[in-house]
């Protein structure tokens, strides 16, 4: 008899919390949508067929740093569903959209599956982070160096923020090591990162390598988001021995 209660109490308390959970869920969706729907860059996103509003980001990046140039060999790192490789594609011409600029070379990367992009080499459903699928893509350069490396990794947030925070740092210095083996001289890094205690030590980091460091925050970046973007320029190569 006990039992049938306490079976019944504890149905009752997971129905409520269930419930509670779903209204929480339905609250913070709704929230989405209205941003959604708010949002100028969505909607620009739409008319001008970028797979989502990130794509201006970088466009904004570039219009100021001109870093993506027709002719290079560009690395998209975290690049699904792929609005960055859309805007690099254009840029440095990989998709030889003019046929009066040199043709550059696009490769993108994302744990995910990425859907087929005009001039743009998709390595899908593979982690970055594995040795052995950065060893794929110096394998499919055949030795040709990168003129950009550009990541907009992020880790499932799981809301606990110091450990969110050491994740995207981690990918971030993953990156870096990348980009200094792979990179030509005078080539450009781009990373995403939360704005955290580490970004100083980050942004240190990448200027021992690169002459010239800048933080910056697009405007298409929403404002209430701790992402910023560290942008090297100007790699100084690696002295040979
Ligand atoms: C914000 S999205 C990138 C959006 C993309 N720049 C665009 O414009 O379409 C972040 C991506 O990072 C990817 N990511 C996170 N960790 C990764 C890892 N270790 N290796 C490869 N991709 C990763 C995620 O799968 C996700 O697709």
């Amino acid at each position: 008899m006990n039992r049938g209660f306490s079976t019944f109490r504890t149905l009752q308390r997971k129905i409520t919390s269930n419930t509670l959970k779903s209204k929480q869920k339905n609250a913070s969706s709704n929230e989405w949508l209205s941003r959604q729907l708010s949002d100028p860059y969505v909607e620009k996103a739409k008319q001008m067929n970028y797979r989502c509003r990130s794509a201006f980001k970088l466009v904004e990046i570039n219009n100021k740093y001109q870093f993506l140039k027709p002719g290079q060999v560009v690395i998209d790192v975290g690049a699904a569903p792929g609005s960055w490789s859309q805007v690099i594609a254009n840029k440095i011409n990989s998709n030889g959209q003019d046929q009066n600029a040199p043709k550059g070379i696009a490769v993108a990367i994302d744990k995910q599956q990425i859907y087929p992009i005009d001039g743009v080499t998709i390595f899908g459903n593979m982690d970055f982070t594995k040795p052995e699928n950065q060893e794929k893509i110096t394998h499919f350069l055949e030795g040709k160096r990168a003129n950009a490396v550009v990541s907009d990794m992020a880790p499932s947030a799981s809301g606990i923020r110091h450990l969110d925070n050491d994740i995207i740092i981690e990918l971030c210095y993953n990156v870096l090591r990348f980009a200094v083996k792979v990179s030509e001289q005078n080539a450009s890094i781009l990373v995403k990162l939360w704005q955290c205690g580490e970004t100083k030590q980050l942004e240190n980091d990448i200027a021992r390598f690169y002459k010239n460091v800048k933080l910056v925050k697009p405007d298409s970046s929403r404002s209430d988001s701790a992402e910023i973007f560290l942008l090297g320029m100007d790699f100084k190569g690696l002295k040979e021995n």
